[in-house]
């Protein structure tokens, strides 16, 4: 097959059109608070089959001057707070960021759903129990990985990487206790914003964004489209 020439793909990208649906996000259905209908679409979009990972995310950071965006899975979800637990590595480009400020963006995007959920929420370490718990509950292979992998740095060539890995499996064999490396664990992003969006006809999509109030209540907004 010959390679795909500019126009070839911006012809592709051109021809991706699709008609959004009937079903709309009422004002009813959205509620007076954004976490039990986070919860619903969480769940809704996790049974559905055509939505591979509903967990991923998109989190966007800002450290002052550079701004990043990568994506994370949902480990945790405190349907009290909102909380959205993630883990990583605590030396990686997006911790130094969160470091540094700790505002972040949140993107689900459920598209086979023609929904979209954007959260924006301060993060917290969580405790040290808490990513202990989880990393205890992770494969073999992934606890290794973790240790083998610091995250962001330049690497000479993959085999740099395998190297590491293998070292580390040596040190901590199948079967046996893999201790939580210092550099490796959970934030959790606490939400004050949810912004809804349902694909609907016409270009018309339905958008419901809810603010966090001081007293810790919530405002809701319609947004145009
Ligand atoms: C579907 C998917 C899930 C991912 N989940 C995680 C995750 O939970 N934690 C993580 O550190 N990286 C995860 N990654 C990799 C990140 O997107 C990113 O490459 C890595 O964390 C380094 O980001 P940084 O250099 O901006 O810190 C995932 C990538 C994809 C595509």
């Amino acid at each position: 097959m010959s390679e795909p020439t500019a126009s070839d793909i911006n012809q592709a990208i051109r021809a991706m059109r699709r008609s959004y649906g009937e079903v709309g996000l009422t004002e009813a259905i959205a509620g007076q608070e954004p976490l039990s209908l986070f919860s619903l679409w969480l769940t809704e979009a996790a049974r559905n089959p055509y939505i591979v990972e509903a967990n991923a995310m998109v989190l966007s950071t800002f450290d002052g001057q550079n701004l990043s965006t990568r994506t994370v899975l949902l480990k945790g979800f405190d349907s009290k707070s909102g909380g959205c637990t993630f883990f990583t590595n605590y030396h990686s480009r997006k911790a130094q960021s969160m470091d540094a400020n700790p505002e972040v963006s949140l993107l689900f995007p459920w598209f086979p759903m023609e929904r979209q959920v954007i959260i924006n929420a301060r993060v917290e370490k969580v405790t040290r129990e808490e990513s202990e718990e989880y990393f205890a509950s992770r494969p073999w292979e992934s606890r290794i990985g973790a240790w083998a992998s610091d995250q962001s740095t330049e690497l000479k060539d993959r085999s740099e990487l395998e190297k590491k890995w293998s070292q580390y499996a040596e040190q901590y064999p199948k079967g046996s206790e893999v201790p939580l490396p210092e550099k490796w664990g959970g934030y959790r992003a606490v939400p004050h914003s949810f912004e809804f969006w349902q694909g609907r006809y016409s270009r018309l999509h339905d958008r419901i964004r809810f603010t966090q109030v001081s007293d810790g209540t919530w405002s809701r907004q319609r947004l145009a489209p």
